[in-house]
């Protein structure tokens, strides 16, 4: 499953899942532009991308930052003057308690503005070099897009349902030009999305319980992303693959 010439795009490339699959694109010789904020991360990442004799290209922006989602996409494609995939990877997880008023408003913008809006906005400036490429994008989305699982995330549930949603409108629109837009919906990953919420607790401590007994890692969903990214899933558009370990069924039980 070689990406040998392909140009991918990894939002939120500095840090878990996303630093996977940069990785992972690698690994399979794409030209891999890694985009995040932190800088030694970024770096950190890019050093493991130096693999097949290509070196990343790194760009360090916000993507809540409509300058910066021009540039993104405007350096790719003077640079390697395509683009191929883009995945949609960027996100912040934020808890509210929702009977406070614990910044509710504040925090509703900053997740909706990273999880949402800088993808519309992104994928807006993308799609007429995907459209040219025929090629598709990946939403890296959550199963908490198809259940509120703790009140106190459910603005970030909110913003991935929507993000499911879009991914749809995305898939029957640009269809007919041989893109294809699909949703990985991970159940909870070893990464640090946790402690950046503010979340002390560890991972045992915060009880997640699955069918299989574990938790995911974020290179079971690179791995995901690059079956999707390839050839092998041409018949796939419209569709979200979710990797949770059995978590949503769990939760029935
Ligand atoms: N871990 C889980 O349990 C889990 C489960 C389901 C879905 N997900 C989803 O998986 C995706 C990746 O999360 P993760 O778990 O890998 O978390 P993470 O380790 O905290 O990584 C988040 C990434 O997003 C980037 N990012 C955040 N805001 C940004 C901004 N404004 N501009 C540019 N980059 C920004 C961060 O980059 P900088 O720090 O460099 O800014 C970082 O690289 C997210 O969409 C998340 O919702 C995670």
């Amino acid at each position: 499953m070689s990406f040998d010439s392909k140009v991918v795009i990894v939002t939120g490339a500095s840090s878990g899942i996303g630093a996977a699959i940069a990785i992972a694109f690698a690994k399979e010789s794409a030209n891999v532009i890694i985009v995040g904020r932190n800088e030694e991360n970024l770096r950190k990442v890019a050093k493991q991308c130096e693999i097949n004799n290509r070196i990343p290209y790194v760009i360090n922006a916000d993507i809540t930052n409509e300058n910066d989602t021009k540039r993104i996409i405007d350096e790719t494609i003077n640079k390697f003057n395509k683009l191929d995939i883009l995945v949609n990877n960027a996100g912040i997880l934020r808890t509210v308690d929702l009977s406070k008023d614990d910044n509710i408003m504040e925090n509703y913008d900053e997740v909706m503005k990273t999880n949402v809006r800088s993808v519309v906005d992104l994928t807006r400036l993308a799609t007429p070099f995907l459209i040219q490429s025929k090629g598709n994008i990946i939403n890296i989305s959550s199963i908490s897009g198809r259940k509120v699982f703790r009140g106190q995330n459910t603005l970030y549930c909110m913003s991935k349902a929507a993000l499911d949603h879009y991914m749809r409108g995305m898939a029957i629109t640009l269809g007919k030009y041989g893109v294809r837009v699909n949703n990985v919906s991970p159940g909870p990953v070893k990464t640090d999305i946790f402690a950046r919420a503010g979340i002390t607790a560890s991972f045992e401590e915060m009880g997640f319980k699955t069918l299989l007994d574990r938790l995911g890692e974020p290179e079971e969903i690179a791995d995901i992303v690059i079956f999707l990214a390839s050839d092998k899933a041409k018949g796939v558009t419209g569709s979200i693959y979710t990797s949770d370990n059995g978590y949503l069924l769990c939760m029935q039980q």
